[in-house]
């Protein structure tokens, strides 16, 4: 089958998008959606859960990446607290040592806080990062490149590590755009941008944009359970 150029893809709509052929996709602004009646529900029913216009976006983040699912937040803080709310009291992340200053504080502070063990790793080091692994070991976290030292860290060496003892990798990708780089087509499970870096090339005094971050996977059960976490 032919690939699909990148700028193809960016204009192309996931299921044409509007039921009336719309061709810029209408803006949905209700909170809520009326329901044919109290038991049966329909695709949507309350924005903060489900929007038919944040729905296409994450389509669209969800093939840029290469991946099956996305789901987008405000900041790419509320897509890691998504993410690390996956996780329960007792397991263990191991992260990259070379972070954004926000991830650090935001692991020390409040994950750590809420009974998740945090350690950190040199995630260029294969030995370092196998003797960290433990079956309490639930997630990987790392940046790259790396914010502010601008690391390169070998994807696909650390998801093999990741996966032999049943973890996850999570990839903030956030200093490149999917046009340059995609994790999941490297083996990690999930993908996390905050796109201010490098998809829209500006900076936070510059921007003019609404924030939107974040993730996307392959993995149907883990957007399963980020969505269970966020619903309650
Ligand atoms: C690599 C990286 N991850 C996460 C974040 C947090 O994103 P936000 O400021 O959208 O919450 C930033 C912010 O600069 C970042 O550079």
């Amino acid at each position: 089958m032919r690939r699909v150029k990148t700028a193809t893809q960016c204009v192309h709509l996931e299921g044409r998008g509007d039921p009336y052929g719309a061709v810029s996709p209408p803006i949905y602004q209700t909170a809520t959606f009326r329901q044919s009646s109290p038991s049966e529900f329909g695709d949507f029913d309350y924005t903060r859960s489900g929007n038919p216009t944040r729905k296409l976006v994450e389509q669209q983040l969800a093939k840029l990446e290469g991946g099956k699912h996305a789901s987008a937040f405000a900041s790419g803080m509320a897509a890691l607290t998504a993410l690390t709310r996956t996780l329960e009291i007792g397991d263990h992340i191991i992260a990259g040592n070379d972070l954004y200053g926000g991830t650090i504080r935001f692991l020390e502070k409040v994950v750590q806080r809420a009974g998740v063990y945090v350690s950190y790793v040199d995630p260029t080091d294969s030995n370092e990062v196998g003797a960290a692994l433990s079956k309490r070991t639930k997630l990987l976290l790392i940046e790259t490149p790396t914010n502010p030292l601008l690391r390169i860290i070998d994807i696909k060496a650390i998801a093999e590590c990741a996966h032999c003892l049943g973890a996850r990798l999570a990839v903030d990708n956030s200093m490149l755009s999917p046009c340059f780089q995609q994790p999941l087509a490297l083996g990690a499970d999930v993908v996390m941008r905050t796109p201010l870096r490098g998809f829209c090339r500006c900076t936070r005094q510059s921007s003019a944009f609404t924030i939107l971050a974040y993730v996307t996977t392959l993995d149907t059960n883990f957007i399963e359970t980020r969505q269970m976490a966020m619903a309650q």
